[in-house]
């Protein structure tokens, strides 16, 4: 890299701190206004940047990527799912990619247990009642929810997220489950006190809760699919905080509305912002705007990461959360 300071492209408002020091160290484009930026927006900015940040939600797609001029050397994205970026046209091009792992771990864990609570004993139904004045006081049979305390859950995807929830569980006296592409270490599976299922199909039918913390990709797509989901307890509940692909949205609706599983907490769904009009309407599920990450620490720690990602590769290191490098 020159001495020259590298030009960076940020296409969503950061916390201020971020942006401050992002301006100190680079040649900075910000986004004041925080709408989301055009396609041709991102046209433009990858004609002429060095370095792009987006978030998930801008399309890096291929076609985006093969516009972009050859002084793009570096995609540093602004939060740890990477699958609106096409990687593989990245990687032809030698873009370098980078994520922000692990300070989001936590959060995204605590919004994974706020919704199974708020599913199993029907948080946002009360409070939507309390709020409305429908409240009639206390009785010894209304909004009985489940007890999760001695149920089974199911994690679908154990990596660092899904066993943050395994813990979270366990404090719970939820007995876990999951199902992985390959076992975690054994003492892993001993502290998180986990049962490995290699057949998901298997694991579904006998969980009580279904919590989904598996990456987008193209083996996780619909990984709950109609077929999977038919094969659920009907009193069982599912959770997704990962991405909303990984549920077929109008299969899970028609199960929630046929009784064929009890409810479901989303944070994520299959085409943000927009929500399946069906599932709006119903009583059972709780739906929460992408809020895995959503805290002050966090934002403020993903924005450390970008900025460090960013700071190694232009002093010619290979930054530590590359999706895509080393060519
Ligand atoms: C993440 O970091 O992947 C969050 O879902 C926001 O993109």
């Amino acid at each position: 890299m020159s001495g020259e300071k590298l030009s960076v492209f940020v296409t969503r408002k950061l916390p201020s701190a971020i942006q401050t020091r992002m301006t100190e160290l680079f040649r900075t484009t910000l986004n004041s206004s925080d709408t989301p930026r055009t396609r041709e927006e991102l046209v433009e900015a990858v004609q002429n940047c060095d370095v792009l940040v987006p978030t998930v939600t801008d399309a890096i797609d291929a076609d985006l990527i093969a516009q972009a001029g050859p002084r793009l050397k570096m995609i540093a994205n602004f939060g740890v799912g990477v699958d609106h970026i096409d990687l593989t046209a990245a990687r032809a091009k030698k873009i370098v990619v980078t994520n922000t792992p692990d300070v989001l771990t936590e959060d995204t864990a605590d919004i994974t247990m706020a919704l199974l609570l708020s599913v199993a004993r029907r948080f946002a139904e009360g409070e939507r009642r309390v709020r409305s004045g429908g409240w009639q006081g206390w009785s010894p049979t209304a909004m009985l929810g489940h007890r999760v305390w001695g149920k089974r859950l199911g994690i679908i995807g154990m990596g660092r997220i899904g066993q943050a929830v395994a813990r979270r569980a366990n404090g719970f006296g939820i007995a876990v489950h999951y199902h992985n592409r390959a076992p975690v270490a054994e003492s892993i599976e001993n502290e998180l006190q986990a049962s490995y299922w290699a057949n998901l199909d298997d694991m579904l039918s006998h969980m009580d809760i279904i919590s989904l913390n598996a990456p987008a990709t193209q083996e996780t797509h619909y990984i709950m699919n109609r077929e999977r989901l038919a094969k659920l307890q009907p009193h069982a509940i599912i959770i997704n905080t990962a991405r909303g692909d990984l549920i077929d949205e109008e299969a899970l609706a028609d199960a929630l509305i046929d009784g064929k599983i009890a409810g479901a907490g989303l944070d994520v769904y299959e085409h943000e912002p927009r929500v399946t009009p069906r599932l709006l309407e119903l009583n059972n599920v709780v739906l929460l705007p992408h809020l895995g990450s959503a805290t002050f620490e966090g934002r403020v720690e993903m924005g450390e990461r970008v900025i460090i990602n960013i700071r190694s590769f232009a002093d010619g290191h290979a930054p530590r959360d590359r999706v895509v490098g080393s060519f």
